[in-house]
């Protein structure tokens, strides 16, 4: 499929986005290991949170529900079944890599793939630290999906993260759910949190103090009622949309504003960025919000180290917005966005080239001056939604009607993605 996109006059509404995709995983798959039923509302709609649902009902959980609300009957934690065939991840790297913390301690063994993409994305990072708990895991080439997990009784490990991951840590943490005794993940640099959360929320004992967590492991779950916030990712890019079109004026409603995926918008405030977020509440311990975006004219700056861990994801969006700065944009420390759904850094590059923008690749970043105009263009997702989205939103400020093809990768997160951004550029 592809999409064209007119230049837009100016970006305004009251929106409200899909469920979290990093949120709904977690809540899927730790429903099904509690005792008890769990009501989720606002569910991701993406490709993505429907391959943990498929592998969770393959694994033998009753989850009923359709479009955003799902009713899911936990098996507890030595409940799940042997699938009767492969359990297939999609696309999603989350799926297989905090599912086979599950998948590690079963009396089973499971076999887990995915898509081309997802074929090619590293797995040591989770195979080693099961190991060391116990579990047998064979991959392709010692290192990618298909995964051959040998389920077996785990032991609790104390293991500090090689590269900055929510998911590895989530597989270690879930992993140590069915371990006697205590499991400790040190994470050198912050991920988002959302797994030691929703774990507590759920019942278990958990403790996260400067970097170090540790949980228990053979706690009590309990099924509970959930409401998702909807997805500061997905947000994003209507974030940068308003703030790139002059005459912009966007609220989006009840967004997940965790302070470990916001620092987006502290990012954004601080190159100028005119973004209000006027009420904040909590909600299964969640912060969530509505933020207010204005066109503005950014500075510019330099996003390293921390805060490129915390921003990964919007990165290919943040790439776009950098040309249109007054300084430019740098990023550096961004190696991870290599192993991405696509090499990021190379994907954005070459889209940014389409768009008439100069772009420096680094090995783990990108230079991108500032002040830089948009040239109509017909660019490639390369089968990555959040590339599909970013240059969606570079489109809305080129000179001319641009086509993204390979635009039906947006659905991975967000398939209703061109649905509002034509609702909010009318
Ligand atoms: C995610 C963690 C990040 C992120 C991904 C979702 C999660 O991946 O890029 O989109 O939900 O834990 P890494 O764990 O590989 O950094």
């Amino acid at each position: 499929m592809q999409q064209r996109i007119s230049p837009a006059a100016s970006v305004t509404g009251a929106i409200t986005l899909p469920g979290d995709k990093s949120i709904s995983h977690r809540y899927a798959m730790i429903s099904s290991i509690a005792e008890g039923d769990s009501r989720i509302l606002n569910y991701s709609t993406g490709a993505d949170c429907h391959s943990t649902l498929a592998c969770m009902r393959a694994l033998g959980v009753e989850i009923t529900g359709e479009g955003t609300e799902f009713l899911v009957r936990g098996k507890g934690l030595d409940g799940l079944r042997a699938p009767s065939s492969d359990l297939d991840a999609g696309n999603s790297g989350s799926t297989i890599r905090m599912l086979s913390g599950i998948l590690a301690a079963q009396p089973f063994v499971s076999r887990i793939f995915g898509d081309e993409s997802l074929s090619k994305r590293p797995m040591q990072r989770i195979m080693k630290p099961l190991a060391q708990m116990g579990a047998g895991i064979r991959a392709h080439e010692d290192k990618f999906p298909p995964l051959e997990i040998h389920g077996a009784k785990l032991r609790p490990i104390d293991y500090t993260l090689p590269v900055p991951s929510a998911q590895v840590k989530t597989c270690v943490l879930f992993a140590g759910l069915f371990a006697e005794g205590e499991t400790t993940v040190i994470e050198p640099v912050r991920s988002r949190d959302h797994s030691e959360i929703a774990l507590r929320e759920f019942g278990a004992d958990l403790t996260a103090n400067r970097g170090k967590i540790t949980l228990v492991g053979r706690p009590q779950l309990t099924g509970r009622d959930l409401i998702v916030p909807s997805d500061i990712s997905s947000a994003a890019f209507f974030i940068v949309a308003a703030l790139l079109v002059p005459g912009s004026s966007l609220v989006i409603r009840g967004v997940g504003l965790n302070p470990s995926r916001s620092a987006l918008l502290d990012l954004l405030i601080g190159m100028g960025a005119k973004i209000r977020v006027p009420q904040l509440e909590s909600q299964n311990g969640e912060l969530i919000g509505e933020i207010q975006i204005d066109h503005s004219t950014l500075q510019g700056g330099i996003i390293d180290g921390a805060l490129t861990a915390q921003v990964i994801d919007e990165i290919p969006v943040l790439a776009v917005l950098g040309a249109a700065t007054e300084e430019g944009l740098t990023i550096k420390d961004a190696g991870e966005l290599r192993v991405k759904e696509t090499d990021r850094i190379t994907t954005v590059v070459d889209n940014l080239r389409r768009l008439g923008v100069a772009a420096e690749e680094l090995p783990d970043g990108l230079i991108i001056p500032g002040r830089q105009k948009f040239r109509a263009a017909e660019f490639d997702s390369f089968g990555d939604h959040r590339i599909a989205m970013a240059f969606a939103v570079a489109a809305l400020r080129a000179d001319g009607e641009s086509v993204i093809h390979n635009a039906d990768a947006a659905s991975v997160s967000f398939p209703e993605f061109w649905n509002t951004l034509a609702r909010v550029t009318e």
